[in-house]
């Protein structure tokens, strides 16, 4: 097979047939059968590299954001290149023990709405820094660590009230939205926390929001953590830690999309609001380490005709991709046997559905696509971040396997579910 990728994606056709670093989706779907994500290693690898390389020159640690494809697959293997993680929940802590117990010590706890069994399992685990976003959570984080007899470091996660274009639903850095703590505020709540026993402020954190294409508002924000860090360092605070979250985007149409010349110009912006602060910069990346390593696969169950609209039914739903339905996300659909002279496939225009009984239940409307078949195998791109990790059981379907592509080897990483599996916690 002779293949060149100048591609952002590890998805690439060769001889017409799609495949993944190398390896033939259909001989994926006739093993594992489908809906099946589909992930290259080597891709988040790659991904990974590239913000290393760029953060190199200062002291650094990537957090990976847990939530975006919390596989525990993917965590050791982000865990075994030295990676961190930014969980928000005991769950995603669990996650990590399991999956990279080493990686603890480069763990950040975000959220808005932590709980003490939470916190206890934090301090527990001896993470690095928890992200406070309230007054209340401070009082309550004290307490549980001063009952551990351990010193939890604390960043507060303030709100900078700087605007950045994305979809509303994953906006996150405006005065008018539930995170964080107003900026206005921080140096007085930070007197505070350092009266409380058993907390160290060690660090300034903020996150504006996902999927943010621009560098400007990353600059900006990170213009007034620093102004805060020079105020509070005159306080007296002793802190050493800017978490800058993450939110940096993606391409996820057809567009040219170059992830390094693009993550370029993030660490320039970031690097220089940050220059000469002398602080060890961590970062919650989610979204661009893993959704272009990762696609669902998914066969075509039906095609049908409805008055002028043509109907694609594929055997994957909202349930296991919820982002056309829940954000109104683009996602690129390709057939995995691509037109050629033996097999002609005109251009059709239609709506790519799954067979959940809710309207939304869309992944593509009107899309002019080369035409799918009942049988057809078909994937939707940049499925790797916020497609597993929200999918659900509704309409009782179960979700998908999970497949990793490493050094060229196909490995299962989580089974399909049963019914049996997903109707085991109920009684009758
Ligand atoms: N840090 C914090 C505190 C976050 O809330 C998030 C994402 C991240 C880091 C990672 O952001 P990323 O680098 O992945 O953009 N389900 C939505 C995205 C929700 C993002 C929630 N927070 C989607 O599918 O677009």
């Amino acid at each position: 097979m002779s293949t060149t990728n100048t591609s952002p994606r590890p998805f690439i056709y060769a001889d017409n047939r799609l495949t993944c670093s190398g390896v033939d989706l259909t001989d994926l779907a006739d093993t594992y059968g489908t809906p099946l994500y589909v992930y290259s290693a080597d891709a988040i690898r790659e991904r990974l590299g590239m913000l290393q390389t760029e953060f190199a020159a200062i002291p650094n640690t990537l957090c990976y954001a847990v939530k975006a494809n919390s596989s525990l697959a993917i965590l050791k293997l982000l865990s075994e290149q030295d990676c961190g993680f930014d969980i928000v929940s005991g769950g995603e802590l669990e996650r990590v023990r399991r999956a990279a117990p080493s990686a603890l010590s480069r763990v950040v706890f975000s959220g808005v709405g932590k709980q003490v069994w939470e916190m206890d399992a934090a301090l527990a685990a001896d993470i690095l820094l928890f992200n406070v976003e309230s007054e209340a959570e401070l009082e309550i984080l004290s307490q549980r660590a001063s009952a551990a007899g351990k010193i939890a470091r604390i960043a507060l996660r303030v709100n900078p009230d700087v605007f950045a274009e994305t979809h509303p639903y994953i906006s996150t850095g405006l005065r008018e939205h539930k995170f964080g703590i107003a900026i206005e505020r921080a140096r007085e709540v930070y007197r505070r926390a350092a009266q409380l026993p058993n907390l160290e402020p060690a660090g300034v954190s903020v996150h504006i929001g996902s999927q943010i294409r621009d560098v400007e508002p990353f600059a900006q924000s990170l213009q007034r953590v620093r102004s805060l860090v020079e105020e509070l360092r005159a306080d007296g605070h002793n802190i050493r830690y800017v978490d800058g979250g993450g939110g940096f985007g993606i391409e996820y149409g057809n567009a040219a999309f170059n992830p390094a010349a693009s993550v370029a110009a993030y660490a320039t912006a970031i690097r220089s609001a940050l220059d000469g602060l002398n602080a060890h910069l961590l970062l919650e990346p989610g979204r661009f380490l893993v959704a272009q390593a990762g696609a669902l696969l998914t066969r075509v169950l039906y095609t049908k005709q409805n008055g002028t609209k043509h109907f694609v039914i594929a055997d994957a739903a909202m349930n296991d991709l919820i982002r056309p339905a829940l954000y109104q996300a683009h996602h690129e659909i390709l057939p995995v046997i691509a037109a050629s002279p033996e097999h002609a496939r005109p251009n059709q225009t239609a709506d790519i559905v799954g067979p959940v009984c809710e309207t939304g239940d869309f992944f593509a409307r009107d899309r002019t696509l080369p035409e799918l078949r009942a049988g057809d195998l078909a994937v939707l791109l940049d499925a790797g971040a916020y497609g597993m990790s929200l999918a659900s059981h509704y309409n009782t379907r179960v979700h998908p396997a999970e497949v990793l592509i490493d050094h060229g080897q196909p490995r299962l990483i989580r089974r399909r579910e049963t019914l049996d599996s997903i109707l085991a916690p109920e009684l009758l």
